[in-house]
């Protein structure tokens, strides 16, 4: 069995410790010019000549959750070839963790604490109660549904918005275009994992921002381009929306001199809400190659025509 593999992550790791996993497997890292015969493509973020016209290949898997930069290429990707995304291998975790620690921030107000302390200024405030902290999950697969979960643990009242209706225990939930401003209309937080397709490029914009209640945060953490950034900021500085934490942005890593990086509440990180566990990857990728080459069907295949 033969693999390609392009890893566009900044990791070491060309391809060497799925050898170990799949002792059957040569693999080899891809180079400009290879069009030799492959079984498999295993990728992020590849360049389109990779996988331009190759038919040859049973499947393509992505190293990571989001494939919107397959999609891109997906009109040079031969129509019968699947593209396999990762589903949680150790991102589900992650993610929860990420956005449970922001939420508590906002809610424990140790974002203004560690401003003040800068000022020496002792001020205490009162939290408010829990069931007035509702968070809006956008997004309820395999990330949303464990970051939901965890939301529920910490006792905060939750919302979720999907394409299709869910039936999530002890969640709100609410579908499609006509029910996002209600679900916002709700919501204290509202937390972005989103897949990034046509539909919901620019989702978060100043007219579905400001279906938030004043005073209002954001959660980034699926992809830069969900948001308007010049909307968000415009909010984040009439006092609209109190606070952002974002992971992503339209352009990575976000440019010196960005606005987003002068203000004053807005958290940023470099992409890392949840990152590509390798190992774990791997271990799932391998488990679809055995039942592919059995001839069974696998989880996670994309819908090319919803673009996730
Ligand atoms: P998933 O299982 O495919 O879930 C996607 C969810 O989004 C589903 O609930 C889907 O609705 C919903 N959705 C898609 N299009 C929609 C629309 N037009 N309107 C309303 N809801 C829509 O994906 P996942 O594994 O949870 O990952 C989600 C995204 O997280 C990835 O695509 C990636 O962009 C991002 N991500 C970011 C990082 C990071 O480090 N920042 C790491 C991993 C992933 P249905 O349930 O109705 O299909
Ligand atoms: C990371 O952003 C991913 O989509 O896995």
């Amino acid at each position: 069995m033969k693999l390609i593999y392009y890893n566009g992550f900044d990791l070491p790791d060309e391809g060497e410790a799925f050898k170990a996993i799949m002792p059957q497997a040569q693999v080899r890292r891809w180079q400009p010019g290879d069009a030799a015969p492959a079984d498999y493509a295993l990728v992020w973020k590849p360049p389109a000549e990779m996988l331009a016209n190759r038919s040859d290949l049973k499947a393509i898997f992505n190293l990571g959750a989001g494939v919107d930069a397959l999609m891109k290429m997906a009109d040079r990707i031969p129509a019968n070839v699947p593209i396999i995304r990762l589903e949680d291998a150790g991102m589900a975790e992650q993610m929860a963790d990420y956005v449970s620690s922001a939420v508590l921030r906002y809610y424990r107000h140790l974002d203004d604490y560690q401003r003040q302390a800068m000022h020496q200024r002792w001020q205490p405030k009162w939290p408010a109660s829990k069931q007035q902290f509702t968070v809006a999950v956008l997004g309820l697969g395999v990330l949303g549904r464990v970051i939901a979960k965890r939301l529920q643990q910490l006792q905060f009242p939750v919302l979720g918005w999907s394409r299709t209706k869910k039936n999530l225990d002890g969640v709100s939930c609410f579908s499609g275009d006509n029910e996002l401003a209600a679900c916002l209309a709700k919501a204290r937080v509202v937390v972005c994992i989103l897949p990034l397709t046509t539909q919901t490029t620019g989702i978060l914009n100043r007219t579905t921002l400001s279906a938030l209640p004043r005073s209002a945060y954001v959660i980034n953490v699926g992809r830069g381009a969900h948001i308007v950034e010049e909307d968000l900021l415009a909010l984040l500085q009439n006092g609209h929306l109190a606070g952002a934490t974002l992971d992503v942005f339209q352009t990575e890593p976000l440019p010196s001199g960005h606005p987003l990086w002068q203000q004053h509440n807005v958290t940023i990180t470099p992409h890392i809400s949840a990152q590509t566990l390798l190992d774990d990857a791997y271990v799932q990728i391998a488990e679809k190659i055995n039942r592919l080459d059995q001839g069974l069907p696998v989880s996670g295949v994309i819908d090319r025509n919803q673009g996730y």
